[in-house]
């Protein structure tokens, strides 16, 4: 026996990308400075996205999509401080167009991670004017480009910045336990995001404005000190930052990879190829821990390294599940993008860990659509999910 589990009319089912992980080509950011330097593996044409952004919004289409997330390169459109590139506008011009041609809804980043190297010398995220640079970056580019965009979102997961940034120090500034300055950059991106969406709201456009924020599911053991460490875990994590601009958000786009357990486990899950505990239930809880902010929301990325293909289809199958069952507890959730539409550069694991629903072939660029993106394609097309009774 099977049963249907329907998604609320006009769902939105599509993928993610971000422009500096897909595009290639980008030479003049942090992160490919960071590249050069030997401290990260240097990005090549890697997917090639910026010339075949056609064929794979082609493959998406072909996939059953109605909708994308992609991202806008702040190097490519503002080089040099102040000078914004027309041909850098009118690329992500064409680009959105092609979205529309195809009838898949864009959703736009304006900022994933990468900062242009001119701002990265004036002390990136650290600096007191980094909301200022932020705020006119966002105007410019909203103005240029909402008849073709309504859906915005200023940054992608700004405590994993900060976090990884500045504790760990495995990405771009690379420094590391310096908790201040952590906790310096997650209150400037604060004021950042606020900027920006003042600054867009300024123009008075009928658009929607959001951030993309990280979600943890946090939880613990019956001892009492684990549970209180779970809750300061889970309120810095999920909550402080988005509890500070709640009253300048539209929406909110929740990526949900991990959860973190205090104490004792009682079993350790499968791991996916970054090493991560597959742990889909989680999404359930992060959607409702987010639910208090009364915001439409999306999912905009979950996903698994899976460079084999033998955990993507059951663990999109789970997620899609869970998701379900958010809405059925009143979560506003209305969409969902796989992270990733393509295999593209993972950071400071370079090219080698695969999140892509279509797989590249990085020497000939040939795509080749994975059998759970088939399984994926099945759920956007019926907008449900069909389970088999052992399931629920
Ligand atoms: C998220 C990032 C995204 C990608 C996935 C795996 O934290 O937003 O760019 O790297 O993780």
């Amino acid at each position: 026996m099977s049963k249907k589990l329907g998604f609320p009319e006009g769902f939105f089912w599509g993928a993610a990308t971000a422009a500096y992980q897909v595009e290639g080509g980008i030479h003049n950011t942090d992160w490919a400075k960071a590249g050069r330097d030997g401290i990260v593996p240097e990005i090549t044409d890697g997917p090639d996205h910026y010339n075949r952004y056609e064929e794979d919004f082609d493959l998406a289409k072909s996939l059953g999509h109605n909708a994308h997330r992609m991202g806008v390169e702040w190097a490519r459109i503002e080089p040099e401080e102040g000078k914004f590139d027309e041909d850098a506008i009118e690329h992500y011009r064409k680009v959105l167009k092609a979205l529309k041609k195809r009838g898949l809804e864009p959703f736009v980043t304006l900022w994933h991670f990468t900062l242009p190297q001119w701002m990265a010398d004036k002390g990136g995220a650290t600096s007191r004017h980094f909301p200022k640079y932020f705020a006119r970056y966002c105007k410019f580019v909203v103005n240029e480009l909402h008849d073709d965009c309504h859906r915005w979102a200023t940054m992608n997961e700004p405590n994993v910045f900060a976090s990884l940034g500045w504790l760990e120090g495995v990405w771009a500034p690379f420094k590391k336990r310096q908790l201040f300055k952590m906790l310096w950059v997650n209150n400037n991106l604060v004021k950042s995001h606020i900027a920006a969406y003042r600054a867009i709201k300024e123009c008075d456009l009928v658009t929607e404005v959001g951030i993309v924020k990280q979600a943890l599911f946090v939880h613990s053991d019956w001892k009492p000190w684990n549970k209180f460490a779970a809750w300061v875990m889970n309120w810095f994590w999920n909550h402080s930052f988005l509890w500070r601009i709640k009253n300048h958000l539209d929406s909110i786009g929740m990526n949900y990879y991990q959860h973190s357990h205090f104490g004792k486990q009682r079993t350790e899950r499968q791991r996916n190829d970054m090493g991560w505990e597959i742990y889909p239930e989680g999404i359930y809880y992060c959607l409702l821990e987010l639910k208090k902010y009364k915001k439409p929301m999306f999912v905009s990325e979950a996903g698994i390294a899976d460079e084999k293909d033998v955990y993507r289809e059951r663990y999109i199958k789970d997620l899609v599940y869970w998701m379900y069952r958010a809405i059925e507890n009143g979560v506003p959730l209305k969409g969902y993008m796989y992270w990733s539409l393509t295999d593209n550069y993972e950071w400071a694991e370079g090219y080698e860990k695969r999140f892509g629903l279509i797989e590249i072939d990085y020497e000939t660029k040939e795509r080749k659509i994975r059998n759970s993106a088939l399984a994926y394609k099945k759920i956007c097309e019926e907008n449900a999910l069909i389970i088999d009774n052992h399931q629920s």
